[in-house]
Order: C-alpha cells, then sequence, then structure tokens
C-alpha cells in the first residue's frame, strides 16, 4: 500500500514533486519502481497533488508533471480523498496555520523544518494534532542524507562508545536566498532558517536539552540587506544528562575552502570520532587504534540524492523522509522526529535566539513554561 501525498508550497516543495514522481537516472534505484515501471525514490508514498498561492508556480509544476491534481485554492487540495498525507513547504512563518488547518482536514502532515518560529505557534498545532489524532514529521532533511544517516547507525552500534560531545554547523552565503525569498528579511530569524538543521542534529544525538547559551551577530551581508536579528550564531547547549554540544551557523560568510562542508556533524565519542559531510557525501572515522577510514557516496547514490545534478536539490532527502513517515504509518510504528521532537527542538532555538539577545544563559524549562507545555 503507498499513502497519497499533497504538497503545499511550490519552491522547495518542488524538489518533493520532482522527487516522488522522477525516475532515478543512473544504476541506483534503491529497490523501488515508480508505477510506470521505472526506478523511483519511495515506495510508501506518492504525489497526488500540490498547491502554492502562486498561480505561475502551480502552472510550472503541472508542466513538470502533468496529470496531477493542481487545485487553486488549498481548500480543494486538503478534500482531496486521495491525500493522505500534506507536505509543507512555505515560508516559516505560515507553517502553523497550514499545519492546523491539514490536521482539521484529518490529513498527517510533513512540515518542513523550522516547523514553527514562534513560541505562541506550538500550543495550535500541537492541540489540533491531539483533536485530530493523526501525526506529524518535522522534514529534518539531513538526518536522512547518507553520511548522517551512516553515522548514526554506527553510532547506536556502539563503535564510537559513549557520545560525549557533538558539535554541528551549517554555514551557507544567503543573499541568493534573500533575492528570491525577502520573508527571510523580516519575518524570520536565522536561528529558526538556518540553525534548524545543526541544532535538531545536536537534539539527535544528545536528547533533551537542558540549557543554552549563546552568542550572535550581524555579518556585512546581513547588514546590506537590512536583517534585524542576527545571521552569525554560535550556542553552547547541556543536555539534561549532562553532556555537551555546540552548534555554529553563518549565513553571511563568502565561501568555504574545499575542506569544509555547508552542514557537517561531528560526533566524539569514547571510542571513537566521525565527521559526517553535507554535500559531499562523505564519512571519515577514527577509532580504537585503527586507521582513518573515508567512505565516500558520491558517485554511487548522486543519481538518487541530486538526479545526478552534482550538487542539486534535496531530492534524495525529502523522498527518504516522507517514504520513512509513510512506512511508520502504515506499520503503526514511531518515525523521527515527530511532533514531539520537533517541539524540542524549537523550544532550543527560541532559547537560543534569546540567550543570544540577553549574553546569559537561557533554561529549556523556563521557554517550555512560556509555550503553556508546563
Ligand atoms: N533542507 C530543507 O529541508 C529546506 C531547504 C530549503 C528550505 N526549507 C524550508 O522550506 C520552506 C520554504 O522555503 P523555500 O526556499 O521554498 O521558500 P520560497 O519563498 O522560495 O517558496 C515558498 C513558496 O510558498 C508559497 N506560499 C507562500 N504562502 C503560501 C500559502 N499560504 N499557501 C500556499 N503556498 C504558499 C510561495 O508562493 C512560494 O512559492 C521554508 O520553511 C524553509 O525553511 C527547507
Amino acid at each position: 500500500m503507498s499513502l497519497g501525498i499533497g504538497i503545499v508550497g511550490l519552491h522547495e516543495g518542488k524538489s518533493m514533486l520532482k522527487a516522488l514522481t522522477h525516475s532515478v537516472p543512473d544504476s541506483v534505484s534503491h529497490g523501488h519502481l515508480l508505477s510506470d515501471g521505472e526506478p523511483g525514490r519511495t515506495e510508501h508514498c506518492h504525489a497526488v497533488g500540490a498547491f502554492d498561492i502562486d498561480a505561475v508556480k502551480r502552472e510550472a509544476a503541472a508542466k513538470l508533471v502533468p496529470g496531477l491534481h493542481y487545485p487553486d485554492s488549498i481548500e480543494d487540495l486538503l478534500d482531496h480523498p486521495e491525500i493522505d498525507i500534506v507536505a509543507i513547504y512555505t515560508p516559516d512563518s505560515t507553517h502553523a496555520e497550514l499545519v492546523v488547518k491539514a490536521f482539521e482536514a484529518g490529513k498527517h502532515v510533513i512540515c518542513t523544518k523550522p516547523l514553527v518560529n514562534d513560541l505562541s505557534h506550538i500550543r495550535p498545532v500541537l492541540d489540533a494534532r491531539d483533536r485530530s489524532g493523526k501525526r506529524l514529521m518535522v522534514g529534518q532533511s539531513t538526518r536522512f542524507f547518507e553520511p548522517f544517516a551512516q553515522q548514526r547507525k554506527r553510532t547506536l552500534s556502539g563503535e564510537f562508545g559513549e557520545i560525549e560531545f557533538v558539535d554541528a554547523q551549517y554555514c551557507h552565503r544567503m543573499d541568493w536566498f534573500y533575492d528570491k525569498s525577502p520573508w527571510a528579511i523580516t519575518d524570520s530569524d536565522w536561528i529558526f532558517l538556518g540553525m534548524s538543521h545543526p541544532l535538531d542534529l545536536l537534539r539527535w544525538y544528545l536528547g533533551p536539552i537542558k540549557s543554552v547559551h549563546a552568542i550572535g551577530t550581524i555579518s556585512a551581508l546581513g547588514r546590506e540587506v537590512g536583517i534585524k536579528s542576527p545571521d552569525i550564531y554560535s550556542v553552547q547547549v547541556e543536555s539534561e544528562d549532562g553532556r555537551l554540544g555546540r552548534a555554529f551557523g553563518h549565513y553571511g560568510l563568502i565561501e568555504l575552502p574545499s575542506a569544509r562542508n555547508a552542514i557537517e556533524l561531528m560526533v566524539y565519542g569514547s571510542r571513537g570520532t566521525s565527521l559526517a559531510q553535507y554535500h559531499d557525501m562523505r564519512l571519515k572515522r577514527t577509532g580504537d587504534g585503527g586507521p582513518e577510514v573515508t567512505e565516500d557516496w558520491l558517485y554511487q547514490e548522486r543519481g538518487y540524492f541530486f538526479n545526478n545534478e552534482v550538487h542539486g536539490m534535496h531530492y534524495g532527502e525529502f523522498a527518504r523522509y516522507a517514504d520513512a513517515f509513510a512506512h511508520a504509518i502504515l506499520t503503526g510504528v514511531a518515525a523521527s522526529p515527530e511532533l514531539d521532537e520537533g517541539i524540542d527542538v524549537v523550544l532550543l532555538m527560541e532559547a537560543a535566539r534569546r540567550s543570544a539577545q540577553c549574553g546569559s544563559p537561557v533554561q529549556i524549562q523556563d521557554v517550555r513554561q512560556e509555550a503553556g507545555l508546563g
């Protein structure tokens, strides 16, 4: 059985549309077949339709993938009986309203990161979820990129021993993003828009976070475009069980030297360390006195992840999390990150934002209480 997906927001959402409908253009099929018999990316879900408030985006999507349902209202999309999961890729500040609508229409939800960018949006989303009895997965794409998935598997197998420190970054020059999406200047904060990747990775490895100490400043590019909140953040966290982590983000830098990747996750364990990288699709690891090992999936997996557009969009990660969520719904098992874990990351992002503003550590419990979560 395969669940039907309706997509809302057709820029990043168009990557999801393409990921669900286009065959994989080289030998890497992951064993799944599209309905026309071509090798594809998902087994448990398929695209049914898509909506964007911009008619031009809808027309472009209908040209890219003819034969699906492209209504001119969100209500028509939500009414479609073959849509089981609504996948949301609209500006950060609109997520909560659309998630609530999707739950009220009786649908499961995939919401891209960040889940929400305002503390007051959490309660309505939780209440709507509880009323509907449906499920939500946050589209934390980095977790599903091959090196990060392999790093996780090796960590859980105990290969690196006890995890003692986690160091994550996402650095990316964003002038192109401001041109395309001016809402990033006025309606979000890089602590949500960009730092949702590394902060989610800290939460993934360290479990619930107890306290956060952050600093932030605005880059030359940020000043030029007129952002009001930092686009450079450095965040230190302590988990509830006393382990440490740090996250770094810079959205006004020039270019990274090739030794570094935009997203990196360094995991320090008592018996080994490992570094996962995005885009280069590498995992480097050391442990127990053995030689350093580098695994590089770029040429094996670029068809699945990038459609051979080295380096391309997020086709592989989006397809993987959609498939994992659909499989979890169909079999009744837990997926990750679902809503409660996603809310933990929102609390962490908000605590970091506040700490950077006030200059002192912020306790997650205080933010949780303010959000009305006890
Ligand atoms: N790695 C990732 O998972 C990843 C990468 C990039 C962006 N994102 C997230 O995806 C979201 C969208 O980012 P983007 O780069 O596509 O932004 P964008 O500005 O390029 O596109 C947003 C689209 O949503 C449409 N839209 C706006 N309000 C809408 C509404 N109420 N109903 C339907 N459509 C609406 C707009 O017309 C536009 O086409 C953001 O939350 C961003 O943080 C995630």
